[in-house]
């Protein structure tokens, strides 16, 4: 039976989502626990002709990084284009091709089975944290568009495993790699507190600790630092805090400080 949508965001945290230890955050069923909703209903539906009121190319490129089953990456989509789930799956090849990858192969692999753009929505198996194996991907993509960076990336729910699994020196990073690669970057960090909550249920299995927990030196309110460490070392601004989904997650947008002329 379903969970219904509201109770399980006020009731379940990840501690309680289900698909075992999952040590990169790669649950089988995460839509479900935290639906995709919940974030683009923060968003505005013209962000897009926001942000590019004059794109340098059409069409706009976007990166979706840990992507999961595709949910999020497709009511993205649909949402920036202004398309409702009921009309027909019509393909906006020019306006806006989306390219999602994820560390889980299995996830990908029912995200590509779902996908209703299939030419305008592709899915990559990548760990991105794999510093050859992201550029031979994401430069190949963006090559194929005469790119060499992606319009705006998402990065949703998806800090906290890159910094548990890869320490302070793997989450910096891993947002220099996302801010050197994009003109604008949506993030969704996980609070100290999903931390926490991670490394239990980790405990709670009778598996390790995450290799890094005990030893981050960056906790605490980590959106503030994650927003430090691109405004300070990343050569981004930020541009806007979308306010907060029902799980306390912010959505924060951040603008490349170099493309600022760009666009
Ligand atoms: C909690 S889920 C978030 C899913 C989706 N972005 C959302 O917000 O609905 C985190 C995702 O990040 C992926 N992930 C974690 N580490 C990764 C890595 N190094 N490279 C690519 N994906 C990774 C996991 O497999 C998982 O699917």
């Amino acid at each position: 039976m379903a969970v219904p949508t509201s109770e399980c965001c006020k009731v379940l945290g990840d501690a309680q989502l289900p698909g075992g230890a999952s040590p990169y955050g790669n649950f089988p069923d995460y839509s479900r626990f935290h639906p995709p909703e919940g974030r683009i209903q923060l968003l505005p539906s013209t962000l897009l002709s926001q942000l590019f009121p004059n794109p340098r190319a059409k069409p706009l490129l976007g990166l979706d990084v840990g992507c999961n089953s595709g949910e999020l990456s497709v009511a993205l989509y649909r949402h920036l284009l202004g398309l409702q789930e009921t009309q027909a799956c019509q393909e906006h090849l020019n306006e806006l091709r989306l390219f999602c990858c994820d560390i889980d192969a299995g996830l990908i692999e029912r995200a590509r089975q779902q996908n209703p753009f299939p030419a305008s929505v592709s899915y990559a198996v990548l760990d991105i944290m794999d510093p050859d194996a992201r550029e031979t991907v994401l430069s190949s993509y963006l090559g194929n568009f005469g790119h060499s960076t992606f319009d705006i990336a998402f990065c949703m729910s998806v800090t906290m495993w890159i910094h548990l699994n890869h320490g302070d020196c793997g989450l910096v990073t891993f947002l220099s790699y996302l801010a050197s690669k994009s003109t604008y970057l949506l993030l969704e960090p996980q609070p100290w507190k999903c931390y926490r909550s991670a490394a239990r249920r980790l405990r709670k299995l009778g598996r390790h600790d995450f290799d890094h927990f005990r030893s981050l030196a960056i906790n605490g309110d980590v959106a503030e630092r994650i927003t430090q460490i691109l405004t300070t070392d990343c050569g981004m601004e930020l541009v806007s805090c979308f306010g907060s989904t029902g799980w306390d997650r912010s959505l924060l947008l951040f603008k490349s400080k170099e493309a600022q002329d760009l666009v």
